[in-house]
């Protein structure tokens, strides 16, 4: 289970292309242990079956107000009142501006108005009518409402055309409901974050590089954004989204980076150093592409990269550093070591075979108590319990 498993959500389908996506987010709801029911629209029915939606949720589901399956015939309160939160995706420009509006014509739109737990709308739409100003008015009356809106994205759409209205991946919103459940235990701190790998110039065409993904580093932004904190995410090339709300700072090479966290460091209360930076650099890169010739052999002149953890946690009035360390053998020996070394109060150790690429890794935080094993799972779960290992830690500080 994850940190949304138990919550009860209910979730709403209205009419558009997008209700497909519906389908996956009930399963990644219900994977991860969400108590769930699902409501639908008239039109939400033509384009997702509610026979699927009641397969993936293993709940009946309601489309009618007059459903004879509920005894007072109070649907709207029965089904809305020990929800935690209800999420309409898709939900369609009509939906919007009837919950706007203040209608509540049927099951869906009353449920909404009648209910006490937080509403979040996740668009789906043409972009002509997502621009629409009637649109617009009605998406700033539910903002100010303390409606949440979870997108909607830029890119092609279903009709082909395309812009502003498609609606977030189901793993995006999934996202976003694990980060409205996620106790705020870094509110009002600033995070400061490197993640991915850097890129160091050989000639024009070449690099030295390595293959980390991103995802462990996008993974510890979006927990710590969740828990509340500012986040600015310094990343190296990789081809993840940024997480929404966060802010990115995209770096090639690890002066680059290196700058990017200079610049940064003034403004946080707490560094985290997930990317794979590399040490060294070559001294002077062709400025034309190396060719080949008869040589049978080339040799690259490198430099050292400044180390940027050692640097920030060599300031005057650092910030809490957390230190990542990838390690082919001797994981706890290696990773104590690094953590001296740096002088950093925290550091995350993880297998080089688990961790780089994967979807899911296997960390050891080391501190001044010693080794706590954070044990296996999804890289967002880990991010998870390291954000609340650094928030335990800043508590008692
Ligand atoms: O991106 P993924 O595919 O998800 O993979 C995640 C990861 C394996 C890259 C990540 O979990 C990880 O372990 N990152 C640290 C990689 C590493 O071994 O770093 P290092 O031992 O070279 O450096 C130790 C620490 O110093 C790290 O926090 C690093 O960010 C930092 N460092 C290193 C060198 C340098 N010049 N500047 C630094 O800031």
């Amino acid at each position: 289970m994850t940190g949304v498993g138990g919550r009860r959500v209910l979730l709403g389908i209205t009419g558009g292309v997008a209700a497909y996506k519906a389908a996956d987010l009930a399963r990644l709801l219900v994977k991860s242990g969400v108590d769930l029911r699902v409501a639908m629209t008239e039109a939400g029915t033509r384009f997702v079956t509610p026979v699927t939606m009641q397969a993936l949720s293993g709940q009946p589901v309601y489309t009618d107000l007059w459903d004879p399956r509920i005894p007072d015939n109070m649907a709207h309160i029965e089904l809305s009142r020990d929800r935690e939160l209800i999420v309409i995706a898709p939900a369609s420009a009509d939906f919007i501006g009837k919950l706007a509006g203040g209608l509540a014509g049927d099951l869906l739109s009353t449920l909404c108005s009648a209910r006490r737990c937080a509403l979040m709308l996740a668009p789906a739409m043409n972009v002509e009518m997502w621009r629409n100003p009637a649109t617009q008015r009605n998406v700033a009356a539910l903002r100010d409402d303390g409606v949440i809106f979870a997108g909607p994205a830029d890119g092609d759409q279903a009709c082909g055309e395309t812009g502003m209205g498609r609606m977030l991946e189901a793993g995006e919103i999934f996202d976003l409901i694990q980060g409205f459940f996620a106790p705020r235990l870094l509110q009002g701190r600033r995070v400061l974050i490197t993640a991915g790998p850097t890129e160091e110039p050989i000639d024009p065409v070449r690099v030295i590089t390595n293959s980390s993904s991103g995802k462990m580093g996008f993974a510890v932004a979006r927990a710590a954004r969740d828990a509340g904190a500012r986040v600015t995410l310094v990343a190296g090339p990789v081809s993840l989204d940024g997480p929404a709300g966060v802010i990115r700072i995209n770096v090639r090479t690890a002066e680059e980076m290196f700058a990017a966290v200079q610049n940064a460091v003034p403004d946080c209360d707490i560094f985290i150093s997930v990317a794979a930076v590399a040490d060294y650099r070559v001294k002077r890169p062709a400025t034309q592409k190396i060719k080949k010739g008869n040589q049978r052999a080339l040799t690259l002149d490198l430099e050292e990269n400044p180390d940027i953890l050692a640097w920030v946690a060599a300031r005057p009035r650092p910030p809490f550093c957390v230190g990542f360390a990838a390690e082919s053998e001797n994981l706890a020996e290696h990773a104590m070591e690094k953590r001296a070394k740096k002088r950093i109060p925290l550091l995350a150790a993880n297998l080089v075979h688990e961790a780089l690429g994967a979807d899911d890794n296997s960390i050891t935080l080391f501190d001044d108590r010693g080794a706590h094993p954070l044990g296996r799972g999804a890289k967002g779960e880990l991010a998870r319990r390291l954000v609340e290992h650094i928030a335990a830690m800043l508590d008692v500080k």
